[in-house]
């Protein structure tokens, strides 16, 4: 348990704040949509603090919160479409769905896929916050899974408090639902309504918004069909590898690929996909450890599941 701090608005709590998250901290950070639950996108283990926080039982790909288009543009790649719509819609409740930049985030961030969400939100005390901070906070909003979003810190200490080290008072949040998530592209798609409303964005471009999808262009958050897998065969729960495999451990069991060897399920989320890809890349097939199911573990084992399914 940690003793959740409600930090004012106030430079001082502003860089406090600040000071937490370059820590490796978790901190509620009011946006003018919901408040969200912020750590370092470049932290594996911040991030994954973040899903075992908020008890998430799988790895959605969270959104990055960037202070400007500057900032964005290193983190992802745009095209004229992404372009006019940050340029229209920026700062404020859009997101966009782009291809990873140059900038790396924790593989944790985007759930192992090659696009990343970002967001620039228009909330002063955000912009403060990341501006203080100065570096890509990943936020998905700051509820236990399952609950409804927080507009008010009142909420975050509800649901989270004892959870995370602080909470950032911003007071109310003003839009109350949560920013529109669009993927430029032909045809841009909705992957989620949300607090800027779907006309605005087509009139901007010109040219409606799909909301249908494929595996490659998922179309609603949460239900991603697209995830990252190996290009190699995976077996879970293996205590006992084959000669040509590479086993991926955990715990005591396991050789010198361990997703934690002290058995931390904190510490095996944050090396995943790390590991997954290190695993991949020597190109013999995978046995992975078994995995506990709590905690953690659930979402560890998601995403195993869905790596080791029979791809189409
Ligand atoms: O208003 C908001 O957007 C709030 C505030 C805190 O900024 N944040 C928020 O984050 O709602 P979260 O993590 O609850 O929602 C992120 C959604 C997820 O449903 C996820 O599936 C989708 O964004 N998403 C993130 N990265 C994606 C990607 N690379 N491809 C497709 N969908 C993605
Ligand atoms: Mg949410």
């Amino acid at each position: 348990m940690t003793d959740t701090r409600l930090l004012p608005a106030t430079p001082e709590g502003i860089a406090e704040a600040a000071r937490l998250l370059a820590e490796g901290g978790l901190v509620a950070l009011p946006t003018e949509t919901v408040y969200g639950l912020a750590g370092d996108a470049r932290n594996d283990r911040a991030v994954a603090r973040i899903f075992e926080a908020k008890g998430r039982p799988q790895f959605n790909p969270l959104i990055v919160h960037l202070p400007d288009l500057a900032a964005a543009r290193r983190h992802a790649r745009f095209d004229a479409e992404a372009e006019r719509l940050a340029d229209a819609f920026w700062p404020g409740p859009l997101t966009l769905v782009l291809p990873l930049g140059d900038t790396p985030v924790s593989p944790l961030v985007s759930a192992g896929l090659s696009s990343v969400a970002i967001r620039v939100p228009a909330h002063p005390l955000a912009r403060q916050l990341l501006r203080a901070f100065g570096g890509p906070l990943a936020a998905p909003s700051a509820n236990p899974s399952g609950r409804v979003s927080p507009t008010r810190p009142e909420h975050v200490m509800e649901g989270l408090a004892g959870r995370i080290d602080a909470i950032l008072d911003g007071g109310a949040s003003e839009v109350g639902v949560e920013s529109t998530i669009v993927a430029p592209g032909d045809p841009p798609l909705l992957l989620r309504p949300g607090g800027l409303p779907v006309e605005a964005i087509e009139d901007c471009l010109g040219r409606r918004l799909a909301t249908g999808g494929n595996a490659e262009r998922p179309s609603s958050p949460g239900q991603l069909a697209s995830h990252y897998a190996p290009g190699v065969p995976l077996r879970l729960e293996v205590l006992r590898p084959e000669p040509d495999e590479t086993w991926i451990g955990f715990g005591a069991t396991g050789g010198p690929l361990n997703l934690s060897p002290s058995g931390d399920l904190v510490e095996a989320a944050a090396s995943l996909f790390h590991l997954l890809r290190e695993a991949d890349r020597l190109g013999q097939p995978i046995a992975v450890a078994p995995v506990p199911e709590r905690g953690l573990g659930r979402a560890i084992n998601d995403r195993l599941r869905r790596a080791a399914a029979p791809r189409p």
